[in-house]
């Protein structure tokens, strides 16, 4: 199996693996990119049983809809049971980078609304310790240089991901270079520079089960310690 065979098969899990929370009340948190691009398609053969959705992208939200699944904004429900969603990057505590499609706001906004986060990444995003892909970080436009500068102060090498806006309309600088042993703790410190937004963490709230390819089967781990 190829790479994208792999996600397309781990999208199928996961939909298979959220059967139990279908409820024709139930909204589902849906992620963004390429792996939970096909979790959307395969959603598409169960949407009677469920109300809608909840979308962390435009370009989710698009799909979504483009197989008729009905999008709602997260203001308008009151629970979701369960979130979605790809990784760039995630360690044996299921703590995880994210962001390589620009869409980390929303994503984190949507998972901390869900009581689980299920986690669809293939074999190449596990790793160790986070960091070797770059941490992305969402900020004011007017505040870039001086969030670099912070960046700089915590040992990394900030990159402006060029002709990119976000759905919120700011930018991403791309953090390499970190040394990332303490992931929750670095999530916070990142965000009391003022001027981000968001960063790629997510450790404070990471995943809580975790299905990933081993030898082309896909295996679903949980969290330990998660219920
Ligand atoms: C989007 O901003 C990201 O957080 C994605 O979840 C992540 O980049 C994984 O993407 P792929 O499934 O395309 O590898």
């Amino acid at each position: 199996m190829n790479q994208d065979e792999i996600k397309r098969l781990l999208g199928i899990k996961a939909a298979d693996y959220i059967d139990p929370w279908l409820q024709v009340d139930a909204y589902i948190g849906v992620g963004t990119g390429s792996t939970a691009n096909h979790f959307i398609d395969a959603l598409a053969g169960v949407q009677h049983r469920f109300a809608g959705a909840v979308a962390s992208s435009v370009a989710s939200a698009d799909r979504l809809k483009s197989h008729g699944i009905r999008v709602v904004e997260l203001n308008e429900v009151s629970s979701l049971a369960v979130y979605v969603d790809g990784a760039d990057e995630i360690n044996p505590a299921f703590s995880m980078i994210k962001g390589g499609g620009a869409a980390l706001t929303r994503e984190k906004i949507v998972a901390s609304a869900a009581d689980q986060f299920v986690c669809i990444a293939d074999s190449s995003k596990w790793v160790e310790q986070l960091g070797a892909f770059p941490l992305p970080i969402e900020v004011i436009p007017m505040a870039r240089s001086l969030v670099a500068r912070k960046l700089v102060g915590l040992g990394g090498t900030p990159v402006l991901r060029e002709n990119t806006r976000t759905d919120n309309g700011n930018e991403i600088l791309d953090v390499h270079d970190l040394n990332i042993t303490d992931p929750a703790h670095l999530e916070s410190q990142i965000n009391q520079i003022a001027g981000v937004v968001t960063n790629g963490l997510f450790a404070r709230r990471g995943a809580d089960v975790l299905l990933m390819d081993v030898d082309g089967e896909v295996r679903i781990q949980k969290r330990r310690g998660s219920a």
